[in-house]
């Protein structure tokens, strides 16, 4: 079934998703969380640093990654995780996709097979794209989808050219879990902070169930908490 927590602020959001991830963690230290990126979890990153979350059992596996583009690539989902959660946190492991892998079947392969043999995801942590999209599984993204490299939509590349400068030089392409490798998870925690989220969280708890609306694929999953702030639940 699918909770949802109503909060007041962006701050509140992260902390209660904190709480979350450290009941996880309390529950089974050996852990293994699904991240992701993008201006939603930075809270509840920055949240776990000031908690002092002991990560140093955890396995750590990311939604996606740009492709191409290097590691170093200072807006690589790679250099976003360093900083907000690797350095800082330790976890006894990483792994995200590799945006500068030459033979990109095969790192889709590998990476669904380190999830596998990691044990599966334990709790997956979700952020949402305005367009309902979840990882950069993009409207129309078939339920059954697994890891595999996909084309970004023209409103995806709008929304994070802020963080490159100009939408010329955010990469058109991306590697990134399938909705069918997401909804394997055992549960599920998705974030939605602002207005511009009203609109995919009214989708998901009030639409119809349809890859039109990639998010509401969390309706088939038994075990999803939403936890949103008052903005994003402003369409509820
Ligand atoms: C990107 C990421 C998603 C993220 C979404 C929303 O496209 N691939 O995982 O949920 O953006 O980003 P933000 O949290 O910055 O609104």
């Amino acid at each position: 079934g699918l909770h949802l927590t109503v909060v007041k602020h962006n701050e509140d959001m992260s902390q209660a998703a904190a709480e979350r991830v450290l009941a996880q963690l309390a529950q089974r230290p050996d852990s293994v969380l699904g991240l992701a990126t993008g201006g939603t979890p930075v809270g509840l990153y920055r949240q776990l640093q000031e908690r002092k979350a002991d990560l140093s059992k955890a396995a750590l596996f990311n939604l996606d990654e740009y492709y191409p583009l290097p590691r170093r690539h200072p807006q690589s989902f790679f250099q976003f995780m360093k900083g907000h959660v690797y350095d800082p946190l330790m976890p006894l492991s990483y792994d995200i996709p590799n945006g500068e892998a030459e033979d990109v079947e095969r790192e889709c392969t590998r990476y669904e097979t380190a999830i596998r043999s990691a044990g599966g995801i334990d709790l997956q942590v979700l952020g949402v794209g305005r367009n309902g999209h979840i990882g950069f599984n993009e409207p129309g993204t078939p339920f059954t989808s697994r890891t595999r490299i996909v084309a970004l939509k023209r409103e995806t590349m709008e929304d994070n050219a802020r963080f490159f400068g100009d939408i010329g030089l955010v990469p058109k392409r991306a590697i990134t879990m399938g909705i069918g490798t997401i909804l394997e998870a055992r549960s599920i925690l998705l974030l939605a902070s602002g207005a511009a989220k009203a609109e995919a969280l009214y989708q998901l708890l009030k639409g119809d169930v349809s890859p039109d609306v990639p998010v509401t694929a969390l309706r088939l999953h038994p075990s999803v908490h939403v936890i949103a702030d008052e903005q994003a639940a402003s369409l509820l």
